[in-house]
């Protein structure tokens, strides 16, 4: 009986040690199954402060907590597309299963999405699209056509607030090799051009600014005071960045005050300046659904799962060679009055960052503490 029941716990004990490394071994290969490979990231520029400060860390958060495993290739260009080309190629060849990237020139960025294709690598089009290739498996962005509208229209809206019967402005739009810059100038012109052609606005100059450089912008901003006598109502600038160098251009010009200026990205400086007058207004695009997007996105497609119709509901974009499936996200427009109940509520910037001891009068005048 005693030699029984021994055997019948030998038996038992070998059973569950079998069991458990049979369900070990299982778990083992389902943790280094699922969720496990490598997806690249590459951004186009660091002089623009979102890469860095929101995209980047909102991507790798999310991508964090939807696959710990995943691995990230991240990369940044600083502009140059020769540059962004070879980071990409050095990223297939670590390995990468899906390239999550944002452009630095949308039209030479077609070899990198032709060269992934080659190789089975899906590619997501992240804030700019690629053109002319075939090989773009998604679109996630703005609606950027949009983005160009809202900044004309605060504009036009605020010199006619000011009384200013035929205003001039000066046009200072993003760089020409981004798909993005030449949708925000047609936005913007499609509010400005009827008003031109009406006698009610004159755009007396208007620049393409290369590789969006605020300092280029300065230049650009320069030349047309130069050329104006100073006279200028409004300025048109594409993005905070080169409202920046607009700006500083007119500073060292000594206008007082400075003419209402548009810009984009809700940057922090940008902010700042909208509060002390410096800058007129700002497009909010709230990066950490576009880059939850993205990374939900690359996700799927490194582990095959089906993606949600959810996600692009139908919208495609074209370009040039082909229908992207595409999520376009709401852009909207930030002024001194709704900063409060845009960045603030979404916590895209605190009001203990806004309000440093430089810009606390400011921040209490427009109700942020
Ligand atoms: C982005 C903007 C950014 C600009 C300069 C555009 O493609 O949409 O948010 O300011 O590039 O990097």
């Amino acid at each position: 009986m005693r030699k029984v029941s021994r055997i019948v716990l030998a038996a038992t004990v070998m059973f569950a040690v079998v069991l458990s490394a049979a369900f070990a071994g299982g778990s083992k290969e389902a943790s280094s199954s699922a969720g496990a490979g490598k997806i690249a990231l590459l951004l186009p520029e660091t002089k623009t402060t979102r890469y860095e400060t929101a995209d980047r860390p909102d991507f790798e958060a999310k991508l964090k907590e939807i696959a710990p495993n995943v691995q990230i290739i991240y990369s940044n260009a600083n502009q140059d597309a020769n540059l962004q080309l070879s980071q990409a190629e050095a990223a297939l060849t670590n390995g990468a299963q899906v390239l999550v990237l944002d452009p630095v020139d949308s039209a030479a960025a077609a070899v990198i999405a032709d060269k992934a294709k080659a190789q089975g690598v899906p590619v997501i089009a992240y804030d700019r699209l690629i053109l002319n290739s075939t090989g773009v498996s998604y679109y996630i962005s703005f609606d950027n056509v949009k983005v160009g509208q809202l900044q004309a229209q605060s504009l036009v809206n605020k010199l006619q607030s000011m009384g200013i019967a035929k205003p001039t402005i000066v046009m200072i739009n993003g760089s020409p090799t981004d798909n993005n810059a030449k949708l925000f100038k047609q936005g913007a012109h499609s509010v400005f051009d009827p008003l031109v052609q009406a006698g009610k606005l004159v755009i007396a100059k208007e620049y393409d600014t290369p590789d969006w450089s605020p300092d280029q912008a300065q230049n650009e901003m320069q030349q047309a005071l130069t050329a104006l006598g100073n006279k200028v109502d409004g300025v048109y600038c594409a993005n905070d960045g080169t409202a920046s160098g607009a700006i500083a251009a007119m500073k060292a010009a000594g206008l007082n005050p400075i003419p209402p200026v548009t810009g984009q990205d809700a940057e922090l400086a940008g902010i700042q300046r909208i509060l002390v007058g410096e800058q007129y207004m700002t497009v909010y695009k709230a990066i950490r659904p576009e880059a939850d997007a993205a990374a939900e996105l690359a996700y799927d497609l490194l582990s095959k799962t089906p993606v949600p119709a959810s996600m692009t509901d139908g919208q495609t974009v074209n370009n040039g060679k082909m229908d992207v499936p595409s999520v376009l996200l709401k852009p909207i427009a930030v002024t001194k009055d709704n900063i409060k109940d845009t960045v603030v509520k979404d916590g895209f910037w605190k009001v203990s960052q806004i309000c440093t001891s430089q810009y606390a009068q400011a921040c209490t005048a427009a109700g942020l503490q």
